[in-house]
């Protein structure tokens, strides 16, 4: 089977939903931020040291790894789909699901996070950062095979929608 990546904005719940979704699916599940810290430590860190570009290129490098899987959920990065080639390689090496979320709700959620953010953790109006920037990156996100809003929706819904896609 091919593999599906979960796309959308940090805090819509792509590693806790793909999860879920790939356990009822029957799926392995690769978190490529999981992945980079196993390798590079704390994106935070790495972030302040590197820099974002130097983060960007090991996540397309990371991307690019997962050609090897089979029957893998993958879950992205929120920006991962955004830069380079990175939508296409996606839609060329699997299906795609974006979970979309409003910005409101994505702007109360990551309040309440306790995942380290760099790209949030200077923002002092978090929506306004949300509400500037998701528009920009859902031209990436609205390229996925499938797009589900995960607003008020069980996962058993998601995985209906899922299961109709791959089949
Ligand atoms: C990023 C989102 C983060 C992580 C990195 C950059 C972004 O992932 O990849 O901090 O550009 O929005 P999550 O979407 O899992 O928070």
């Amino acid at each position: 089977m091919r593999n599906i990546y979960l796309l959308g904005f940090a805090g819509c719940g792509k590693s806790t939903l793909g999860k879920r979704i790939a356990a009822q699916l029957g799926y392995q599940f690769l978190d490529l931020d999981a992945l980079f810290e196993q390798r590079y430590g704390d994106i935070s860190d790495f972030f302040a040291k590197e820099g974002e570009m130097a983060f960007r290129r090991i996540e397309t490098d990371l991307l690019h790894e997962t050609a090897t899987n089979i029957n893998t959920l993958i879950s992205t990065g929120g920006g991962t789909p955004c830069y380079g080639d990175n939508m296409k390689y996606i839609n060329d090496n699997g299906f795609s699901v974006y979970l979309y979320l409003p910005a409101k709700v994505l702007a109360d959620r990551l309040k309440n996070s306790h995942k380290q953010r760099p790209l949030l953790r200077g923002q002092c109006d978090l929506l306004q950062y949300i509400k500037q920037t998701l528009p920009i990156r859902e031209m990436y996100y609205r390229q996925a095979t499938l797009i589900v809003s995960v607003l008020d929706i069980h996962t058993d819904r998601v995985v209906e929608q899922i299961k109709q896609m791959i089949v």
